[in-house]
């Protein structure tokens, strides 16, 4: 099957009805572009589960908190669609923003607990609101048999796992694992913003967290929190604005090493104005 790109809700939904009717089962792959292995991986993944392949491309403005990182988000498209291509894509859904929204639209109003009130919802408020919106509209278009997301983004995947289990329970969600350069920066589109020895230097954010497994065995949580963001911050211009170990089902914050079997380290961090994000499992 050749790649078909296509920039309209409508041409979408006469896409997918006639998957439908071939009875085809449709793994979709949500992105905002600037794609990398780590998008690469989840398509792959994508390609081999379901004999479909969708994948979107969408900056979607509902979701930035912040005009600057919008403006300077980067649009790699050309490169993005050679890239899905060669992966095996089947369907391109790459609509501008006046397909997607009404003029002045609000954003979904779902209740998500506490789960954007803390970590990326505290310091990125009506971010997560903006993501399910959006993933909402997609489900709903596609409507895919299995849909694909990073670890890498920990916390949008126990949201988009929360929001999908009431509002499309027949989708199955399947989180995937982070991939990292070979220094171990979490790749990420934001990953071009950065000058080539910040690149380089940005790998001091997994190398200190992955200390936390050796940490945890003689220091408490807070101790071993300041250490790691020490070390990174020892590294110009890194600066931590937080950093929690959470339960990795409920994301609630831990004080003490025994209170969770299954523990997750989130991180962001700044280099100057670009803002990196990370989390490994404990
Ligand atoms: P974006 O940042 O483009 O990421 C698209 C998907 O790729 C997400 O599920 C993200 O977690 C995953 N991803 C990013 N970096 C990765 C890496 N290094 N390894 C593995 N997977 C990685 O996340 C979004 O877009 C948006 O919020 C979106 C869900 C598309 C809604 O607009």
């Amino acid at each position: 099957m050749i790649m078909e790109v296509i920039h309209t809700v409508k041409h979408l939904k006469e896409a997918i009805a006639l998957i439908k009717k071939q009875d085809k089962s449709v793994g979709f792959v949500p992105t905002m572009g600037a794609l990398h292995e780590g998008h690469i991986s989840l398509a792959e993944r994508a390609k081999a589960e379901n004999e479909v392949m969708a994948v979107s491309i969408f900056v979607n403005p509902m979701q930035f908190n912040n005009a600057d990182d919008l403006k300077k988000y980067p649009v790699t498209t050309e490169s993005d669609l050679a890239m899905l291509e060669s992966a095996g894509c089947d369907f391109v859904f790459l609509p501008t923003a006046d397909e997607i929204y009404a003029a002045n639209e609000a954003p979904l109003s779902f209740d998500l607990g506490n789960l954007d009130k803390i970590m990326e919802g505290k310091f990125r408020p009506g971010h997560f609101q903006g993501v399910i919106t959006v993933v909402n509209k997609f489900f709903n278009w596609i409507k895919p048999q299995k849909a694909y997301f990073g670890e890498k983004d920990f916390q949008q995947l126990a949201i988009i796992r929360m929001m999908s289990k009431k509002l499309h329970p027949d989708i199955q969600i399947i989180g995937s694992p982070t991939l990292r350069e070979s220094n171990g920066l979490a790749m990420s589109s934001r990953n071009r913003r950065l000058a080539e020895s910040e690149r380089n230097d940005a790998g001091i954010i997994y190398s200190s967290l992955i200390q936390l497994n050796s940490l945890k065995n003689n220091h408490d949580i807070a101790d071993a929190k300041s250490l790691v963001i020490q070390k990174i911050e020892e590294v110009h211009p890194f600066k931590v604005e937080y950093m929690d170990i959470v339960n990795a089902d409920t994301l609630d914050s831990l004080s003490d090493w025994s209170e969770s079997t299954q523990m997750r380290a989130c991180i962001a961090v700044w280099c100057n104005e670009v803002r990196l994000i990370d989390n490994i499992a404990v």
